[in-house]
């Protein structure tokens, strides 16, 4: 007998192309995206501080997607904030124009081996997405306490004609989101350098 998969029902995005994420979640004011959320704690802390926010976390985790919208809803946030068990590279592909006004990419991309360039979120494909799922005045914030990972994000961010920092350089050295995410928070606690990007949609 095949043993079941523990988390074969991790929730999914809707079948079809076009999901529009303000018809997934209850929002009063804004729709955020966080890329790769992990244990996820972020989403958890940004709800909470911010009662007119709604967020949805892609993941491409199953165990993870599952046990951070599991804990979501435990906690009373299961209207306003949703985790999908998707591959972002893909799933920002199904999403609508404009649905989303803040997108997050905290600490991605944990490969080093040439061979596993071609899994990195930050690329530029997913800054087209990110393009165009983001209205003029989106925002895009990505952060890493790799200092050689950031300097290549904000070469290709930068050179990317949708995005422009949202104040005068990317660079910031504190973001005003009340939330961390689990490593922002580690590496905080290690008095690790974090490097962060803030841009906006043009
Ligand atoms: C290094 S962890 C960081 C987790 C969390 N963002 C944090 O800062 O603590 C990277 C996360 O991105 C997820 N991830 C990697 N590639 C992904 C993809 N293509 N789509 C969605 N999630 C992805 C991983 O499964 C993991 O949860």
């Amino acid at each position: 007998m095949t043993k079941a998969y523990p988390y074969e029902n991790a929730p999914r995005l809707p079948d079809g192309e076009g999901i529009d994420l303000r018809a997934l979640v209850t929002c009063s004011n804004r729709v955020e995206l966080e890329i790769g959320p992990g244990r996820g704690w972020f989403m958890v802390e940004r709800v909470e501080a911010d009662p007119g926010v709604a967020i949805v976390g892609l993941e491409v985790r199953r165990k993870w997607a599952q046990t951070v919208d599991e804990r979501l809803a435990r906690r009373g946030f299961g209207d306003r904030a949703r985790v999908f068990a998707e591959d972002a590279r893909l799933a920002l592909h199904r999403l609508a124009d404009g649905c989303v006004d803040r997108a997050y990419v905290h600490f991605p991309d944990p490969w080093w081996k040439k061979r596993h360039q071609k899994r990195l979120v930050v690329c530029a494909e997913v800054l087209d997405q990110l393009g165009r799922v983001l209205p003029q005045g989106g925002e895009l914030f990505v952060q890493t306490d790799v200092q050689e990972r950031a300097e290549s994000y904000e070469q290709l961010i930068s050179a990317h004609p949708s995005f422009s920092a949202v104040n005068a350089e990317p660079w910031i050295d504190d973001h005003e989101f009340v939330a961390r995410s689990p490593r922002e928070r580690k590496a905080i606690e290690h008095g690790l350098p974090v490097y962060r990007l803030y841009y906006a949609r043009l």
